[in-house]
C-alpha cells in the first residue's frame, strides 16, 4: 500500500476531531483536545501523523515517556475501516517514532479492556497484553495495557 502520511499541522485539527467523533467517549474529549494541540506544537514530546488518500483519512499520535513511546490515539475514517489502512498507519507511526526517539525500547498503549475489536487490531499488529488495570480512568472500566518491543 502506497499511501501518503505527514506530520500534523494546525489546519488538520477539525478534520481529526471529525474522524474521532463518536468513537472516543465523551469522558476523553478534554484529553484528546490537549493531545492534538501538543502534537501540533510538538509539546511534551508529543508527535502525530495524518494519512492522506487523497484527503485526510486517518490520524495517529504518540508521546515519548521516559524510555518508551506511548501510542495515544489512532483512528481511521469510519467508512474506510477494515481495509488495512489502520495497520499501515500504525506501521508508519512506529517508523516516525523510532526516528524521533531512537532510544525508545518499547511502544505501549492503553485501551478499554472490553474494546475487543481494538484489542484484536493491536494483537494483529504485534502488540501483546501486559496487564489489566481496574478503574484507571473511569470507575468501573478496566483498561488493558499492551506493548510491542521495537
Ligand atoms: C482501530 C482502527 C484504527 C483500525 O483501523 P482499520 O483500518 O479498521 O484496521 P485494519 O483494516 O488494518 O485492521 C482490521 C482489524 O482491525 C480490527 N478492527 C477494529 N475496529 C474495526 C472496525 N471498525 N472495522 C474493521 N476492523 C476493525 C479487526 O480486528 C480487524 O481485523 P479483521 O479484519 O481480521 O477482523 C479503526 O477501526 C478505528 O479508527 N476505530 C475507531 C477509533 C478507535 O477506537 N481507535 C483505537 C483506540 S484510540
Amino acid at each position: 500500500m502506497d499511501i501518503k502520511t505527514r506530520q500534523v499541522i494546525r489546519e488538520d485539527k477539525e478534520i481529526i476531531l471529525d474522524i474521532l467523533r463518536d468513537e472516543i467517549g465523551r469522558q476523553y474529549a478534554e484529553e484528546i483536545n490537549w493531545e492534538i494541540d501538543d502534537v501540533i506544537y510538538k509539546r511534551r514530546n508529543a508527535r502525530g501523523i495524518v494519512m492522506i488518500n487523497p484527503e485526510i483519512i486517518g490520524y495517529a499520535s504518540w508521546r515519548k515517556r521516559v524510555e518508551s513511546i506511548c501510542l495515544e490515539t489512532i483512528g481511521i475514517r469510519r467508512e474506510l475501516r477494515g481495509g488495512g489502512f489502520g495497520s499501515e498507519l500504525l506501521k508508519k507511526a512506529i517508523e516516525f517514532a523510532k526516528v524521533d526517539f531512537p532510544n525508545a525500547q518499547m511502544i505501549n498503549l492503553v485501551t478499554d479492556a472490553d474494546a475487543r475489536r481494538n484489542i484484536s487490531f493491536y494483537a494483529k499488529n504485534g502488540f501483546e497484553a501486559s496487564g489489566i488495570v481496574n478503574d484507571e480512568f473511569i470507575y468501573g472500566t478496566p483498561q488493558i495495557h499492551m506493548s510491542l518491543k521495537i
